[in-house]
């Protein structure tokens, strides 16, 4: 790596990526007895669940939900598959979502303000845009086993905004599977990657760790690993926010337990209310389906190969792996994570996986300028996206700008410059070795 030809800095980061990498999953915990995940995209359970119970949790991620159900009254999708199926249920797709806002006169962000029906109703404030509604409509539904006429057809119920939005993003559909394992990771571990990751670096790649708030604990605070965005530290969590904000449906878990707007709506809310005869609400199968699935498998052939290999060694001496950090040990079973909100069972607990990701927020000069969960100097921040299973995606980054990997890599600037630097200065038949590593993950 550090010939003649190459700078100084390059080598120096070259070099603290080695180290930082060496350490391996003993960065955060390290227990002996640590065992691997399992891996497959084969629609069986990790052992949280049996096969049986699994395919019933599944059923309900994949469930299409209409009117009397409590869809919209605006929404994105009938059911959790139609954004996450590729290749198999709970995995990501195409599916790509809209966020819109402005600056403040101070020049803070402040999410879009939507109008519906003529201009006669403005949700304020938030930066999801829903693009579909159940109204203008007519039909015959059921509401909790009452047949009733929903008879809308003159309302207009789909999202405009203005152009005072001067933002305007695209969101690509994460993966899901393997995310029990990333919720069992306890918050120390996340904590401990970020200032080594910047001790190691010298203060140049410097990645945040957000303290988000858990709905099913009252609000108590937890690193944040889920979405673009770590809005999310629990499945739970993210699962009743997309149940509201993606399909409408309100769910017993407070903010997310009144529709976003009224407009042509007939069913009370919270929609997802009647627990079943487990005592669960469709929320927690969504949770326990995704908490019971495999980590995105590799592919062993490309893996083994010696482009493969020779790339993995790339990937890491360039510096790839500071952010796209390769293994994680979960916490033991028992252990509690998520603010107290769940405990490591053991199925989960002291597994070692490989995600490619260190779930910070970073700066690579990407960032769509959208605030969620975050402080104002998250606006173009991002969350490293997992690489397991990146092999499957057809659009990369978060709005799907790149279609190939070198663009991908390319797009890398800020805080990962340094280390495309460094792949730039690899010959051509390095960089796509180390590209097919990334297309055997
Ligand atoms: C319209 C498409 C769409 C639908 C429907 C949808 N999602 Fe998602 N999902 C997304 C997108 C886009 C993201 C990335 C969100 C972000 O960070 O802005 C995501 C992210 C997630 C994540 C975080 C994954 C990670 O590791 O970061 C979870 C968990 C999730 N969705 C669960 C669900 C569940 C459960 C449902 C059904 C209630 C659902 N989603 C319905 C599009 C969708
Ligand atoms: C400073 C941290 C950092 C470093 C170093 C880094 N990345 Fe990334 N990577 C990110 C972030 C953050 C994103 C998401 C950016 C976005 O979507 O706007 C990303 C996105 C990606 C994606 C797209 C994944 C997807 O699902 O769309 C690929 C592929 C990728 N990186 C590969 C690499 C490779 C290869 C290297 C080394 C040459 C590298 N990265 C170095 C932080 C980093």
């Amino acid at each position: 790596m550090c010939s003649k030809r190459t700078m100084l800095y390059v080598c120096l980061i070259a070099g603290l990526a080695m180290a930082l990498a060496l350490a391996g999953p003993s960065l955060g915990q390290n227990y002996s007895t640590a065992t691997e995940a399992p891996s497959g995209y084969d629609n069986q359970p990790n052992g949280l669940t049996d096969q049986a119970t699994f395919s019933m949790d599944r059923g309900k991620f994949e469930e299409v939900e209409a009117i009397g159900d409590g869809l919209g009254p605006i929404f994105n999708a009938q059911s959790c598959r139609e954004c996450h199926q590729n290749p198999v249920t709970g995995s990501s797709s195409q599916v790509k979502e809209f966020r819109a806002g402005h600056h403040d006169s101070t020049g803070k962000f402040v999410g879009a303000t939507a109008f519906l029906a003529d201009n006669t109703v403005t949700i304020p404030n938030r930066s999801l845009i829903n693009q579909r509604a159940i109204c203008p409509a007519v039909d015959t539904i059921t509401v909790n086993g009452v047949q009733q006429t929903f008879n809308f057809p003159q309302t207009q119920g789909q999202e405009r905004i203005t152009t005072a939005e001067t933002i305007l993003a695209l969101r690509m559909s994460s993966n899901t599977l393997g995310d029990g394992f990333i919720e069992s990771v306890s918050d120390q571990t996340l904590l401990n990657l970020a200032s080594a990751q910047c001790a190691n670096t010298g203060g140049a790649i410097c990645g945040e760790a957000l303290k988000v708030a858990v709905l099913e604990a009252s609000g108590a605070l937890a690193v944040g690993r889920f979405g673009w965005k770590d809005q999310h530290a629990s499945l739970l969590s993210f699962s009743s926010d997309a149940y509201l904000n993606e399909m409408g449906i309100s769910n017993r878990l407070p903010p997310n337990n009144v529709d976003v707007t009224r407009l042509c709506d007939v069913v009370p809310d919270p929609n997802d209310n009647t627990p079943d005869s487990e005592g669960l609400n469709d929320v927690d199968h969504f949770a326990r389906f995704i908490r019971a699935t495999k980590v995105p498998p590799r592919d062993t052939a490309l893996a083994a190969s010696s482009d493969g290999v020779a790339g993995a060694t790339l990937f890491h001496n360039v510096g790839c792996d500071i952010c796209h950090v390769s293994s994680l040990t979960t916490a033991p079973a028992g252990a509690s994570v998520a603010a107290g909100a769940f405990t490591v069972p053991a199925s989960l607990g002291n597994k070692i996986f490989h995600p490619y990701s260190d779930f910070l927020l970073h700066n690579v000069g990407t960032g769509d300028g959208i605030v969620q969960t975050g402080g104002q100097e998250t606006a173009n921040k991002m969350r490293t996206p997992p690489l397991w299973g990146v092999r499957t995606r057809t659009e990369l980054l978060h709005d799907g700008r790149s279609v190939r990997f070198y663009d991908a890599i390319q797009q890398h600037r800020g805080e990962a410059q340094p280390v495309t630097n460094n792949f730039n200065s690899l010959s051509t038949t390095q960089q796509n070795q180390l590209i097919t590593f990334l297309r055997s993950l």
